[in-house]
């Protein structure tokens, strides 16, 4: 499928999905959102895919939702589309383990977005912030409630009330961030990140998505409960007999998927 402002890769079994509005920092508008809803439930879909990247240039990840786009709606404009609402219902309910590689800014919307990913690579460049108070607004698609189950309360304040930047290390002290990489090997540990991923049962790993996200969602004895469910009913696949009778007999595991 033919993209204006991202650009897709299917390379072995991972999806590249490269952010690509080079003279906006990849500034978030409604066109990329859409197109890249449709990529990721079209990787949700495509049986070869099994593990997706999400990144952007060398000097933005996204710098932001577009402001130009944003600047001349009213309150009923927004609210009536509710602005990036459903676009962001697209990207989280994405079942497929996605990576979000960030080198460069990832600020506002760009932040937001990284987060609604499952783990963030950054590279030695990256800046996340949440500058929205700027604008005179707050951030809208995630930024004071993802961020604050990140990296809590005391940061999350700070980072979104003085609208001031994290760099990578603070961001992988603070818990934002799985790992930071030097920029020029960003997309290399991404794939190979991704890589190890597509080597597992996709059973196990949709499972374990689902309760890692539930973490968020529920109290800790109904999370725990079910986890556990989960973890029983893996019991029933094939996959689990092949994994453990892998290891028994000290070769490695070939999953298919049942
Ligand atoms: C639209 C943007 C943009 C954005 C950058 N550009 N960020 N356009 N929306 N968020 C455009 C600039 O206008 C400029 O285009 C070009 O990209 C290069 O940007 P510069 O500012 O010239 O680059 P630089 O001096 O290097 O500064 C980089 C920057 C700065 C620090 C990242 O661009 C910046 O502060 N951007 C805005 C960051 C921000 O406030 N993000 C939050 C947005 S609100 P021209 O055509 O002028 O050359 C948000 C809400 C989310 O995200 C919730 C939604 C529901």
């Amino acid at each position: 499928m033919a993209y204006e402002t991202i650009i897709v890769e299917v390379e072995d079994h991972v999806a590249t999905i490269k952010l690509n509005r080079p003279d906006a920092l990849n500034a978030l508008n409604s066109e990329l959102l859409r197109e890249l809803g449709t990529a990721l439930a079209e990787a949700d879909r495509n049986d070869k895919v099994r593990a997706i990247i999400i990144t952007g240039s060398p000097k933005a990840f996204a710098a932001g939702a577009d402001i130009k786009e944003m600047s001349e709606k009213s309150y009923v404009d927004m609210y009536m589309s509710d602005y990036f609402g459903p676009e962001g219902g697209a990207i989280v309910s994405t079942r497929k383990p996605i990576i979000a590689a960030v080198a460069g800014y990832a600020l506002g919307g760009g932040c937001e977005l990284a987060m609604m990913c499952d783990f963030i690579i950054a590279a030695d460049t990256a800046k996340f912030g949440q500058p929205e108070i700027n604008l005179g607004v707050i951030p809208g698609l995630g930024g004071t409630q993802r961020l604050t189950r990140f990296i809590g309360k005391s940061k999350a304040m700070d980072m979104v009330l003085t609208g001031r930047f994290m760099g990578a290390e603070e961001a992988e002290r603070s818990g934002l961030v799985s790992r930071v990489v030097p920029a020029k090997s960003l997309l290399e540990e991404a794939r190979s990140a991704a890589e190890k991923i597509s080597e597992k049962s996709m059973i196990s790993l949709l499972a374990a998505k689902e309760q890692v996200n539930n973490a968020y969602e529920t109290t800790l004895a109904q999370g725990l409960l079910s986890e556990r469910r989960a973890f029983h009913a893996l019991f029933n696949t094939e996959d689990q007999n092949e994994g453990m009778s892998a290891f028994m007999e000290k070769r490695s595991a070939q999953f298919r998927d049942r």
